[in-house]
């Protein structure tokens, strides 16, 4: 039956034109780094498009009062008791458009600078492969997100090391998807520049803190960085991103959606992503609704 096969070929070919089309349209949000009783299931979700949550943090220091270096050991340090194993199978089994994801590093570590520590680029990639593939695994996670922001090597060190472990868990089929979350600081750009001129293929999204800029931030100068920071990270899914606590750049109340459907008109609207919901937990998760409608559109 020929029929029968040229029937399947386009099966295979729409299912796949399907993920193409949809794929790029992305709504992420962190969560757990405050530790504010939020769940998963508190969050609320749109069928239609892809929907990351992002567990903030693992960190490769140890945990108590005093952390020390761990050498790419990953502990975790987010809200493990609200955000578990199961938990994380229990959202995705309800949500079939859902898929989970750690982040890496963060601000701080018992309110000191979380720096990025290697004792040698190959020792800390080993420990960083074999500590986040358990952690993975035990916690049923889909990918990964870098967020260092201080750092105590060079950006070529720092490079090697994430660009290693990110191709390796790729390449060992530990995760799908991979994204850095840089922002506008020049140390933090160097670094997160070295990474992307060596590694920028192995990541998938450019979760860029667009939170990170001046709280006066007009939709004007919004869209200017956009373009600016879609220039430096080339050929990446540059993702746009407003912040739910005291954080500044381009505020839901200020015109961040208006923004966003001017990029939409402009085909450059690859994504939305929220810090955090930790904080939105106070306010019924109001943006996040209207950043999945807005995308849902797009
Ligand atoms: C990170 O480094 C800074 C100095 O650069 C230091 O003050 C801070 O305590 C360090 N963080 C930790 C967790 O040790």
């Amino acid at each position: 039956m020929r029929n029968w096969k040229l029937f399947f070929s386009l099966i295979v070919l729409l299912t796949h034109a399907t993920q193409v089309l949809t794929q790029p349209i992305v709504f992420r949000e962190y969560i757990g780094a405050n530790f504010a009783n939020v769940r998963f299931s508190d969050v609320p979700i749109n069928p239609s498009i892809q929907f990351h949550f992002i567990l903030s943090f693992a960190i490769d220091f140890t945990p108590g009062s005093s952390p020390k270096p761990t050498n790419g050991r990953f502990n975790v340090f987010w809200d493990s008791e609200n955000l578990s194993p199961s938990q994380v199978l229990s959202i995705k089994r309800q949500h079939p458009n859902v898929k989970v994801a750690l982040s890496l590093g963060g601000d701080t570590v018992s309110d000191k600078a979380a720096n990025f520590t290697a004792f040698s680029i190959d020792s800390w990639v080993s420990n960083a492969v074999s500590s986040l593939t358990s952690v993975v695994k035990q916690y049923n996670l889909d990918g990964i997100d870098i967020d260092y922001e201080h750092f105590h090597v060079s950006p070529s060190v720092f490079a090697q090391c994430i660009g290693r472990v990110v191709t390796t868990l790729k390449r060992n089929r530990v995760i799908s998807f991979a994204s850095i979350a840089p922002y506008d600081d020049g140390e933090v750009q160097r670094h997160y520049l070295a990474l992307w001129r060596s590694y920028g293929r192995v990541f998938d999204y450019v979760n860029f803190q667009f939170y990170a800029y001046d709280r006066r931030t007009t939709m004007g100068q919004f869209l200017s960085y956009f373009n600016e920071q879609s220039s430096n990270y080339d050929g990446g899914k540059m993702l746009v991103s407003f912040g739910t606590d005291s954080s500044g750049g381009l505020k839901p109340e200020n015109g961040f959606f208006t923004a966003c459907e001017e990029l939409r008109k402009q085909r450059k609207l690859n994504g939305i992503f929220v810090w955090s919901a930790d904080n939105s937990k106070a306010n019924g998760f109001r943006y996040e609704r209207q950043a999945q409608a807005v995308l849902a559109k797009a």
